[in-house]
């Protein structure tokens, strides 16, 4: 994932790593400089004086325009400006949405059963528990969504971590049960850009937009520290979240926003994240085929999309926190799927599993960290 995990568990450690394989980071070397400092100096040459006062709490006016546009062309998300909420992270967004679902009364959220650990911290820090959904093939088991639970929060393009996809008719229930039960989805479309070789899959928040909460971010497409995210809000929720943003911090800042709907509107940030996924693409393959020569009796999953693919080791395999500590004294960064688990520790017999994000690493360091990857595992 892009942030580091706090140390619980089987963290993964960076500081000492050599190869940093932790899940999901982008290839910080793709940011695209020139064409981010040609759009900043348009934005702030054109910019009216007052885009530089305290402003709507929503965010700026040009970057919901463009967000309006693009993510309906990309992603068929179905939203208006007055929808749409600019926030520093899916983080963030993800948080103001539990703090107005406790002011509606909510208690509980359902999550996957395998996600990302400091989001379910912020879910505890809004004031509500956590009631983890079993996952199988075809992603969550929406049939079994806990009663309690104000809202699900769900990964339907490419589950975090292990990267299946929620089906047609899961999407269909998870939107019917919001709506006969007065619930919402919120939709973590966090690396909804990078698919490769299936089907594009839309939002599921197009199936109803007045119950789905779409939430997208920069932190995969070009870089986390930019801390610049966005949710598509439905209408009943457009108040209570903006009110808490303004609490928050009263919006996020500006030239970075206004940086932002250049680079979308010019069509630089289409055109960046089309290099981005091939570049991608090409990592992937190449750690396929790697595993693949070096270590065949890994089953590499959740590679059609994302950033990041699961190794499940054949079982008889060193325990995860054994090869965690394997991998460390190799220089290896790595996180177990383990350490994503919402729900109680996964039986003693499960067979190990490692979380790879083939993008973290620069394009020089890349084949030697999947060489010290095959070593690691062909020891497991
Ligand atoms: C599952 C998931 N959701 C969201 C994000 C992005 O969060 P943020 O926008 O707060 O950086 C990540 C980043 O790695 C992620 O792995």
């Amino acid at each position: 994932m892009g942030r580091r995990p706090p140390a619980v568990r089987s963290a993964p450690r960076r500081q000492a790593a050599r190869y940093d394989l932790t899940s999901g980071r982008p290839d910080l070397s793709l940011f695209p400089r020139t064409a981010w400092l040609a759009a900043a100096r348009r934005a702030l040459a054109t910019a009216p004086h007052e885009a530089l006062d305290y402003g709507s709490p929503l965010g700026r006016i040009e970057l919901r325009q463009a967000l309006t546009h693009y993510l309906a062309r990309v992603r068929g998300v179905r939203t208006d400006p007055d929808r749409l909420l600019v926030c520093t992270g899916v983080t963030q967004g993800l948080g103001l949405v539990c703090a107005a679902l406790r002011e509606r009364g909510a208690r509980a959220l359902a999550v996957e059963e395998y996600g990302l650990p400091p989001q379910h911290a912020v879910v505890r820090a809004a004031g509500l528990t956590t009631a983890p959904v079993p996952l199988d093939a075809d992603g969550a088991l929406v049939d079994r969504l806990d009663a309690r639970a104000g809202a699900v929060l769900l990964t339907p393009a490419h589950q975090y971590p292990t990267g299946t996809a929620l089906s047609a008719e899961r999407r269909a229930a998870a939107v019917r049960w919001a709506r006969e039960q007065d619930r919402y989805v919120i939709e973590d479309d966090y690396d909804g850009e990078f698919r490769y070789d299936r089907q594009p899959l839309g939002a599921m928040q197009a199936l109803d937009p007045e119950r789905v909460v779409y939430a997208g971010t920069t932190a995969k497409s070009l870089a986390p520290g930019l801390r610049l995210a966005w949710l598509a809000l439905p209408d009943a929720l457009v108040e209570p979240v903006a009110r808490l943003k303004a609490l928050a911090d009263t919006m996020s800042p500006v030239l970075d926003q206004l940086t932002l709907a250049e680079l979308i509107t010019s069509g630089t940030y289409d055109r960046h994240v089309r290099r981005c996924r091939l570049h991608y693409r090409r990592r992937r393959d190449h750690l396929v085929a790697a595993l693949a020569e070096h270590a065949p009796r890994v089953r590499v999953t959740g590679i059609a999309a994302g950033l990041h693919a699961v190794l499940q080791l054949p079982p008889g395999s060193a325990p995860e926190a054994e090869l965690l500590a394997r991998a460390q004294r190799a220089g290896l960064s790595l996180a177990g799927l383990g350490w994503h688990r919402a729900a109680a520790p996964a039986p003693a017999e499960t067979p190990p599993a490692l979380v790879i994000g083939y993008s973290t690493p620069p394009d020089h360091v890349f084949p030697a960290a999947v060489r010290a990857l095959c070593e690691l595992l062909r020891g497991a």
